[in-house]
Protein backbone atom coordinates (compact mmCIF):
# COMPACT_ATOMS: atom_id res chain seq x y z
CA UNK A 1 0.00 0.00 0.00
CA UNK A 2 3.00 2.52 1.27
CA UNK A 3 5.62 1.82 -1.14
CA UNK A 4 7.87 4.96 -0.64
CA UNK A 5 7.46 6.60 3.21
CA UNK A 6 9.10 9.74 3.07
CA UNK A 7 9.42 10.98 7.18
CA UNK A 8 9.99 14.74 8.06
CA UNK A 9 12.03 15.76 11.14
CA UNK A 10 12.81 19.05 12.69
CA UNK A 11 15.09 17.37 15.73
CA UNK A 12 12.13 17.55 18.29
CA UNK A 13 10.54 15.05 20.22
CA UNK A 14 7.50 15.63 18.20
CA UNK A 15 9.48 14.59 15.58
CA UNK A 16 11.10 11.41 16.77
CA UNK A 17 7.68 10.22 18.44
CA UNK A 18 6.51 10.49 14.78
CA UNK A 19 10.05 8.63 13.66
CA UNK A 20 9.16 5.46 15.66
CA UNK A 21 5.42 5.36 14.26
CA UNK A 22 7.22 5.77 10.67
CA UNK A 23 9.53 2.88 11.69
CA UNK A 24 6.41 0.53 12.66
CA UNK A 25 4.74 1.40 9.56
CA UNK A 26 7.68 0.15 7.54
CA UNK A 27 8.45 -2.92 8.98
CA UNK A 28 4.34 -4.24 8.80
CA UNK A 29 4.68 -2.26 4.93
CA UNK A 30 7.72 -3.67 3.82
CA UNK A 31 7.96 -0.70 1.76
CA UNK A 32 10.91 -0.27 -1.68
CA UNK A 33 11.95 3.30 0.17
CA UNK A 34 12.37 4.66 3.58
CA UNK A 35 13.32 8.72 3.17
CA UNK A 36 13.99 11.13 5.89
CA UNK A 37 14.01 14.44 5.59
CA UNK A 38 14.87 17.66 6.92
CA UNK A 39 15.39 21.52 5.91
CA UNK A 40 17.21 23.99 7.19
CA UNK A 41 16.07 27.97 7.44
CA UNK A 42 17.52 29.92 4.14
CA UNK A 43 21.01 31.83 4.81
CA UNK A 44 20.21 35.26 3.80
CA UNK A 45 22.62 36.52 1.30
CA UNK A 46 23.36 39.89 2.57
CA UNK A 47 25.81 38.02 4.74
CA UNK A 48 28.49 38.06 2.44
CA UNK A 49 31.43 35.82 2.68
CA UNK A 50 33.01 33.73 4.57
CA UNK A 51 30.28 34.24 6.72
CA UNK A 52 27.77 32.94 4.74
CA UNK A 53 30.02 29.78 4.16
CA UNK A 54 30.37 29.55 8.00
CA UNK A 55 26.48 29.47 8.48
CA UNK A 56 25.88 26.83 5.60
CA UNK A 57 28.58 24.65 7.31
CA UNK A 58 26.45 25.24 10.72
CA UNK A 59 23.00 24.17 9.14
CA UNK A 60 24.39 21.31 7.23
CA UNK A 61 26.26 19.71 10.03
CA UNK A 62 22.98 20.33 12.40
CA UNK A 63 21.29 18.80 10.00
CA UNK A 64 23.32 15.63 9.98
CA UNK A 65 22.62 15.73 13.25
CA UNK A 66 19.35 15.50 13.25
CA UNK A 67 19.47 12.93 10.01
CA UNK A 68 21.72 10.87 12.34
CA UNK A 69 18.99 10.57 15.72
CA UNK A 70 16.29 9.85 12.99
CA UNK A 71 18.41 6.80 11.75
CA UNK A 72 19.11 5.23 14.91
CA UNK A 73 15.69 5.99 16.00
CA UNK A 74 14.20 3.91 13.19
CA UNK A 75 16.29 1.18 13.95
CA UNK A 76 16.11 -2.00 11.52
CA UNK A 77 13.58 -1.50 8.61
CA UNK A 78 13.00 -3.97 5.51
CA UNK A 79 14.20 -1.63 3.01
CA UNK A 80 16.74 0.86 2.13
CA UNK A 81 17.00 4.15 4.37
CA UNK A 82 17.70 7.98 2.45
CA UNK A 83 18.13 11.15 3.56
CA UNK A 84 18.03 14.46 2.42
CA UNK A 85 18.56 17.76 3.70
CA UNK A 86 17.13 20.79 1.98
CA UNK A 87 17.54 24.61 2.11
CA UNK A 88 14.18 26.44 2.27
CA UNK A 89 10.62 26.40 3.99
CA UNK A 90 10.04 22.97 5.64
CA UNK A 91 6.60 22.64 3.66
CA UNK A 92 8.20 23.20 0.18
CA UNK A 93 11.05 21.33 0.92
CA UNK A 94 8.67 18.23 2.31
CA UNK A 95 6.02 18.59 -0.46
CA UNK A 96 8.71 18.90 -3.31
CA UNK A 97 10.67 15.89 -2.09
CA UNK A 98 7.04 14.00 -1.65
CA UNK A 99 6.41 15.58 -5.46
CA UNK A 100 9.60 14.09 -6.59
CA UNK A 101 10.36 10.89 -5.30
CA UNK A 102 7.19 10.07 -5.74
CA UNK A 103 5.71 9.49 -2.27
CA UNK A 104 3.34 7.39 -1.01
CA UNK A 105 2.62 8.86 2.28
CA UNK A 106 4.06 11.60 4.60
CA UNK A 107 5.11 11.12 7.92
CA UNK A 108 5.44 13.99 10.43
CA UNK A 109 4.82 15.28 13.84
CA UNK A 110 1.62 17.26 14.71
CA UNK A 111 3.83 19.98 16.47
CA UNK A 112 7.75 20.56 15.86
CA UNK A 113 10.57 23.06 17.57
CA UNK A 114 7.45 25.72 17.29
CA UNK A 115 7.56 27.46 21.13
CA UNK A 116 3.99 28.84 20.35
CA UNK A 117 2.09 27.10 23.28
CA UNK A 118 -1.58 25.72 22.79
CA UNK A 119 -0.81 24.99 19.12
CA UNK A 120 -2.72 21.89 17.65
CA UNK A 121 -0.83 21.65 14.46
CA UNK A 122 2.25 23.21 13.51
CA UNK A 123 2.44 25.62 10.30
CA UNK A 124 4.37 23.29 8.18
CA UNK A 125 2.05 20.08 9.17
CA UNK A 126 -0.60 22.64 7.86
CA UNK A 127 0.71 23.45 4.27
CA UNK A 128 1.86 19.80 3.64
CA UNK A 129 -1.39 18.54 4.98
CA UNK A 130 -2.96 21.17 2.57
CA UNK A 131 -0.64 20.52 -0.53
CA UNK A 132 0.33 16.88 -0.35
CA UNK A 133 -0.03 14.96 -3.06
CA UNK A 134 -0.20 12.16 -1.35
CA UNK A 135 -1.81 10.78 2.03
CA UNK A 136 -0.34 12.24 5.34
CA UNK A 137 0.12 10.86 8.56
CA UNK A 138 0.32 13.54 11.15
CA UNK A 139 1.50 11.80 14.04
CA UNK A 140 0.66 12.79 18.04
N1 LIG B 1 12.70 21.95 9.09
C1 LIG B 1 11.97 20.84 9.00
N2 LIG B 1 12.42 19.81 8.23
C2 LIG B 1 11.69 18.67 8.13
N3 LIG B 1 10.54 18.47 8.79
C3 LIG B 1 10.05 19.44 9.56
C4 LIG B 1 10.74 20.68 9.71
N4 LIG B 1 10.02 21.47 10.55
C5 LIG B 1 8.95 20.74 10.91
N5 LIG B 1 8.96 19.52 10.34
C6 LIG B 1 7.97 18.44 10.50
O1 LIG B 1 6.72 19.02 10.78
C7 LIG B 1 6.24 18.59 12.06
C8 LIG B 1 5.43 19.72 12.68
O2 LIG B 1 6.25 20.84 12.86
P1 LIG B 1 5.70 22.33 12.68
O3 LIG B 1 6.84 23.16 12.22
O4 LIG B 1 4.45 22.30 11.87
O5 LIG B 1 5.28 22.70 14.18
P2 LIG B 1 5.88 23.81 15.15
O6 LIG B 1 7.37 23.91 14.94
O7 LIG B 1 5.40 23.46 16.50
O8 LIG B 1 5.16 25.13 14.66
P3 LIG B 1 5.73 26.37 13.82
O9 LIG B 1 6.94 25.92 13.03
O10 LIG B 1 4.57 26.75 12.95
O11 LIG B 1 6.09 27.40 14.84
C9 LIG B 1 7.50 18.19 12.83
O12 LIG B 1 7.23 17.26 13.90
C10 LIG B 1 8.32 17.55 11.71
O13 LIG B 1 7.81 16.25 11.45
MG1 LIG C 1 8.32 24.37 13.12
Amino acid sequence: MFERILLAVDGSEHALHATRKAAELARLMKPVEFRIVVAYDPIPLYLGEPNMQIVITNRKGEAEEILNAAVKEVGAVPCEIHTEILEGDPASAILEIANVRKSDVIVMGSRGLGRLAGLLLGSTSQKVVSHAPCPVLIVR
